[in-house]
């Protein structure tokens, strides 16, 4: 049901958020705790759409996946390399992008058995041949409409061989797919990537034991060898910084604001937006940094800044702020000049193109923004005014939409606000909770 949402700018943002967990981690837990072997514990899981696609699609798979409870933790009984069954019915991975891809790895690599893997409207129009290309080159088997390309796929497992796969693009997704497929392949499988993206399959891959190596120039070449079983582990999850992100831009540009968000993820593959934030001078402090699980965790203490730098954004930090573009189009409305955003045509390969969509809605506020191939040019510093945007079914859309409202003039509506519940469905809570008005 569409959801719309009334925000009135003017207040103030004060307190402690403590946001939902990690997104890619939830993912990446659940599937390697169905397939190590012994109990994996996953306390932290971030009770959204997406992971819980990727819980559905593994119990339908055979997994026995405890029904999950928001801020419960719970234990996995893993089934062990390549003894997924064959499903009776077809995967669905909605909204899930990673469930898709990472879960297409695995399966091209089940042996002697069939799957289809479907999604939604948004996740049957993105492209799936950046996974079935690599995989075929391991022997794989995957078919999809438009030429391989989209969803509905289907997989015949295959037993795979290893290869030396250069990536076009840097994505996660797709290098994750790859070593998933090369647990089980013959001989080793190696990854090299354009670009470093984020490392949580690779971090979490040791931690159960896989013989997994990474080399070269920044880690951008990981091989993986066959032949180790994975063990069950505890993994504790933290919090989300693509979440934490809009309370990060949020308590920079709404005069007065002071908050803090604790206990987020703060691997380096991730951490792109502080970087930008430093390019615009924004007050902030990490406090309380340790390690755990394998994942460096801190506080962010965010406090208001009476005036922003423009920033530039291109090249390599690009995988390392990827969801966070959307969010940091709404900061370059408050920055005194022209920013601009290249190099990201990844974007319009999300579960919107978010380059055209946040152009569209962010103009309703009466944005100077301009849309470019590869990205945007946002002339800041001119006030924005009340509106009725919609977020297109786009959860990071949604949330950075709720932000601008609270810098604009009087009240605006936020269309279709439920997208959030893809990857933070406290988001609306949370924001009561931070908001003040005098
Ligand atoms: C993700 C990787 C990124 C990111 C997505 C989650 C992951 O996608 O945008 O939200 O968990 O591996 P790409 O791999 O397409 O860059």
């Amino acid at each position: 049901m569409n959801q719309n949402r009334i925000l009135k700018g003017g207040g103030t943002l004060q307190g402690i958020v403590k946001v939902p967990g990690d997104k890619s981690i939830s993912h990446r837990a659940l599937i390697l705790g169905s397939i190590a072997t012994g109990k994996t514990y996953i306390d932290g899981f971030l009770f959204s759409e997406d992971p819980l696609s990727t819980a559905d699609c593994l119990r339908k798979l055979g997994v026995n996946i405890p029904e999950v409870k928001k801020d419960e933790p719970f234990e996995i009984n893993g089934i062990g390399l390549n003894s997924f069954s064959e499903p009776s019915e077809i995967l669905n991975c909605g909204n899930s992008g990673t469930t898709m891809r990472l879960l297409m790895g695995l399966l091209a690599a089940s042996e002697n058995k069939n799957f289809i893997l479907t999604g939604d409207q948004s996740l049957s129009e993105r492209p799936m041949n950046r996974v079935c290309k690599p995989l075929r080159m391991m022997g794989g088997k995957l078919f999809g409409r438009d030429n391989g390309n989209k969803a509905p796929i289907t997989v015949v497992g295959e037993k795979l061989k290893g290869c030396v796969i250069g990536t076009p693009v840097a994505s996660a997704q797709v290098k994750s797919a790859i070593l998933l497929a090369g647990l089980t392949a013959n001989g080793s499988t190696s990854v090299i990537e354009p670009a470093s993206s984020r490392d949580h399959t690779e971090r979490m891959l040791k931690a159960f034991g896989a013989d997994l190596q990474v080399r070269g120039e920044l880690g951008r070449n990981i091989v993986i060898n066959p032949g180790k079983e994975l063990i069950g582990q505890r993994i504790l999850i933290p919090g989300d910084i693509s979440s934490a992100s809009f309370w990060m831009i949020a308590a920079s540009i709404i005069p007065n604001s002071n908050i803090t968000i604790k206990n987020v993820g703060l691997n380096p593959t991730r951490t792109g937006i502080l970087d930008v934030m430093n390019m615009m001078g924004c007050n902030f402090e990490i406090q309380n940094q340790k390690v755990i699980a394998g994942e460096p965790i801190g506080d962010i203490k965010v406090w208001a800044s009476d005036s922003l730098r423009p920033f530039i954004i291109e090249g390599d930090i690009l995988p390392k702020l990827i969801d966070e573009i959307p969010i940091l189009s709404v900061a370059a409305c408050f920055c005194e000049g022209k920013s601009e955003i290249k190099d990201a045509t990844e974007l319009r390969v999300k579960e919107t193109d978010r380059l055209k969509v946040m152009a569209r809605q962010l103009r309703r506020f009466g944005a100077n923004i301009e849309e470019k191939e590869d990205g945007l040019i946002i002339t800041g510093g001119s006030k924005l005014v009340s509106a009725e945007v919609d977020s297109e079914t786009d959860h990071r859309v949604a949330m950075s939409l709720a932000i601008a409202s609270l810098i604009a003039t009087g009240s605006s509506v936020i269309n279709r606000s439920e997208a959030s519940n893809v990857s933070y469905p406290t988001f609306w809570n949370d924001l009561d909770n931070l908001l003040y008005y005098n």
